[in-house]
């Protein structure tokens, strides 16, 4: 291509990385190409690629010009691996072999910069003077939030896709990520059940999910974790951790030779007085300090506190994720490209991938659905 495409659509990657990220953007350029022959624009790191080109670019058409220069005479893996350029023209080679690799081949970050409307603007700026049609946002709460400024603040079509781990947003059923992670949280609960059991021990590990406790509940229930806490039944009061301790301790009489327990990174503690400490230790306390009690039955019972940290980001894709990916891909566009064009978020709702508006409403299914999985584990793992 040798001259800058008209009305190009770009896509960008922000927030913490998700699998899946990568099975969006191969399905997204290879759409745009071969289904609907409009080019893409990849956007590296995020809001932050947009912000360093807006800065170099700063409304002087003579460093624009270089700019369209640029990304025409270095397209796909030129651009994107040898010249390490903001902005790519993505091609069919640069997303060959990529669908469910793990992290995201353009680069994601956090923008705190995107707060102020005048960084905004900026974007808004470079993006209406490339002369881009649309621009497709993938990432969690925080970046989507993001979208949904730039597209209230100027005249883009902006659309959204969930993309994290943590499953906090409340319009679908499953963000992109979500299964990987699961998988990933299963494949790690089988590795400590086995050294658990050989020492009788109770594991403690702490998932992420910020103040949502999907990933660890629907972990706990695809594992057979003994044990799941997560953040929605409220601060954990001295008295629940008791009951907690007395259950696993129970479970040991009656047989057990192990206990795992899932704790969710957002759970909170009544007694708190330090709030940063990792949940899998304030448990790991709590715990041996009942079990040593006068008259235990199993006074050298041992907790290991494990926080399993980034390792639940990373990893291939699991097929449901590379297949959503593509369904949430696949309604982008057509959302883009209908006759009355709407912007808002793609959505997993009912097992239909549908757009949202941005701001919509919360499924009230999903709180339902948490509430029903806890339920479903408690009677699945109580002996
Ligand atoms: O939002 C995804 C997530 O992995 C959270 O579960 C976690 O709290 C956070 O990001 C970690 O962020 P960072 O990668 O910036 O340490």
């Amino acid at each position: 291509m040798s001259t800058f495409p008209d009305r190009p659509v770009a896509v960008l990657c922000s927030g913490g990385d998700s699998p899946g990220m990568n099975a969006f953007l191969r399905a997204v350029t290879r759409l745009g190409l071969n289904r609907h022959q409009i080019p893409v624009l990849g956007i590296r790191d995020g809001y932050q690629g947009l912000v360093r080109a807006a800065r170099q670019v700063n409304g002087h058409p003579a460093e624009l010009a270089k700019l369209k220069a640029r990304i025409v005479a270095n397209t796909g893996a030129k651009g994107l691996i040898e010249l390490d350029q903001d902005i790519i023209l993505m091609d069919h080679a640069c997303v060959s072999g990529i669908v469910g690799r793990g992290g995201t081949l353009l680069g994601s970050a956090r923008c705190l910069e995107f707060h102020k409307p005048e960084v905004r603007r900026s974007v808004i700026d470079l993006l209406t003077s490339l002369g881009v049609h649309a621009l497709v946002v993938v990432g969690g709460d925080g970046s989507l939030t993001g979208a949904r400024l730039l597209a209230d603040e100027s005249d883009l079509r902006v659309i959204g896709v969930p993309a994290t781990i943590d499953n906090d947003l409340q319009f679908t059923e499953l963000a992109l990520g979500v299964d990987t992670a699961v998988h990933t949280l299963v494949w790690a609960v089988d590795h400590f059940i086995d050294t658990a059991r050989s020492h009788r021990r109770v594991m403690v590990l702490e998932t992420m999910g910020r103040d949502c406790g999907d990933l660890a509940r629907m972990a706990a229930v695809a594992s057979g974790a003994e044990m799941v806490i997560t953040p929605e039944g409220g601060a954990v009061t001295h008295e629940r951790l008791i009951e907690y301790a007395a259950k696993i301790e129970t479970s040991m009489t009656r047989g057990r030779r192990h206990a795992i327990v899932l704790v969710a990174e957002g759970v909170k503690f009544s007694h708190d007085t330090t709030p940063d400490r990792s949940r899998a230790y304030v448990l790991r306390d709590a715990f041996e300090s009942y079990f040593r009690r006068a008259g235990a039955p199993y006074p050298d019972l041992e907790v290991r506190p494990s926080v399993l940290g980034h390792l639940q980001r990373g990893g291939h894709a699991t097929p449901q994720d590379c297949i959503l990916a593509s369904r949430f891909a696949e309604n982008a566009w057509e959302s883009l490209l209908s006759p009355e064009p709407q912007n808002g978020i793609t959505a997993l709702q009912h097992n239909r991938v549908v757009v949202v508006p941005f701001g919509a409403e919360d499924m009230p299914d999903r709180a339902r659905f948490s509430r029903k999985m806890d339920e479903l584990h408690e009677d699945l793992s109580s002996w």
